[in-house]
């Protein structure tokens, strides 16, 4: 039977990731792998979430294990609804919904905003799965290059101008434009850069000049491990046009899938709308469990936790690389202030997909960077993950990547 012949052009869009791809020659016995994103499993709160699990079976039953609101459960909402305002953002309950977690998010927004050839605006790189969610409704991308500040606001004013001049007016004008301008301002994944004060406030601007709509996902914001902290752009918004997405995966578990969403009360109710054909509620079970960890603070005191244990990490990666490659002309690492990657750029000539292949060889493996721009390019740049991998993990890799780079760059004409 033909089947391909029957897909949609959306399903016909559809790849598979290609990180996907390369993770599974990474299955390989004794190999010390960078390339996921996952949480360290020593971070997972098992014990307190057996006991708040337990609680929730024998004391609500009938919700837990009910179907639920397709807005997430009101405890729950009011809750992150205070998690938010504690962190010197404030919007009502009615702009918040629960979501499957922060996937889900970037689907419906895609879903509601995206027709096929629609432009949105992201950072050059950006997060893989945001640009497969967009693709698979046609998106095209004006990816607009990061420097060590963040997305430089200066080109996107430029490119959003020069568009302008053809856009039209009305209806037309929105139709031509990117339909929002996509952004992670916190320890960018894949980067691990964080937008500056100046950047934010220019970034403000240009949505208010252009009319633009600005989608912020902050997976990782609260896991800073130095540095100075700057407002998000969802509580630096006046006029209701920054779109939330925020997700408990990398603070308490990605099993739970579960994140939610702010958004202005108009768009929310599209997004409802979108969200009751995809899934009618988000498990009425992990967020039952979620509310209770957030009520009874334990929330808090997990995520300092994990900074504790992140922190270590990152310092032990940065500084083995520093270690390992010291003296190598146009290596340049990103030193991240949170989150859980690590970037590296090498001499233009040193192609890291090529390089990848080696380094399986030699038992580490990293994500090509070029996985990461939508149009093309960064085949000279590698993520590093630093969450996962143990200590004793960390320092046989980079001891492996580092000579490959090394043996790589020496032995060049
Ligand atoms: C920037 C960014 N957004 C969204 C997600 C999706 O996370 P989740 O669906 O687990 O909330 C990730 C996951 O790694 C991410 O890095």
């Amino acid at each position: 039977m033909d089947v391909t012949s029957r897909y949609s052009i959306s399903a016909r869009r559809m790849s598979r990731s290609i990180i996907r791809e390369l993770l599974k020659l990474t299955n390989k016995k004794g190999l010390v792998s960078f390339a996921g994103g996952l949480p360290y499993p020593g971070t997972f709160p098992a014990e307190e979430l057996a006991t708040i699990t337990e609680g929730v079976l024998k004391e609500e039953p009938g919700l837990a294990l009910q179907y639920s609101p397709t807005e997430g459960l009101p405890s729950l909402r009011e809750n992150l609804r205070s998690f938010l305002e504690k962190r010197g953002f404030n919007c009502s309950t009615k702009e918040l919904i629960v979501t499957s977690a922060s996937q889900q998010s970037l689907d419906l927004v895609a879903k509601i905003f995206l027709d096929r050839g629609d432009l949105v605006v992201t950072e050059n790189p950006s997060y893989l799965g945001a640009m497969s969610a967009f693709r698979s409704y046609g998106a095209r991308f004006l990816a607009i290059e990061m420097d060590e500040r963040g997305m430089r606001t200066a080109f996107l004013r430029e490119r959003l101008a020069e568009l302008k001049k053809t856009a039209g007016t009305g209806n037309e004008y929105y139709q031509n434009m990117p339909k929002f301008i996509y952004t992670i301002p916190d320890f960018q994944n894949p980067t691990g850069i964080t937008m500056s004060m100046e950047r934010r406030q220019e970034l403000m601007e240009i949505a208010e000049e252009f009319d633009m709509i600005i989608v912020e996902d902050v997976p990782y914001r609260w896991l800073r491990y130095s540095g100075e902290e700057y407002p998000m752009l969802s509580a630096m918004d006046r006029q209701n046009r920054v779109i939330g997405l925020f997700t408990f995966s990398k603070i308490l578990s990605p099993g739970m899938r579960l994140g939610w969403l702010t958004a202005d009360e108009r768009i929310m109710d599209k997004l409802v709308q979108a969200k009751q054909a995809t899934d009618l509620c988000t498990s009425a079970f992990s967020q039952s469990i979620a509310e209770r960890f957030i009520s009874g603070g334990q929330i808090d005191v997990r995520i300092k936790r994990n900074i504790d244990i992140y922190r270590k990490k990152r310092d032990l990666m940065v500084g083995e690389l520093k270690k390992n490659l010291e003296g190598l002309k146009g290596v340049e690492i990103n030193e991240p202030s949170g989150g859980l990657f690590l970037w590296i750029s090498l001499p233009e000539d040193i192609d890291t997909d090529e390089l990848f292949i080696e380094a399986i060889d030699r038992n580490v493996a990293y994500v090509i960077g070029s996985a990461f721009f939508p149009n093309g390019g960064g085949h000279n740049t590698m993520r590093l993950n630093f969450s996962y991998p143990s200590e004793e993990e960390i320092v046989t890799g980079i001891s492996r990547l580092s000579s490959l780079i090394r043996d790589r760059m020496e032995g060049r004409g």
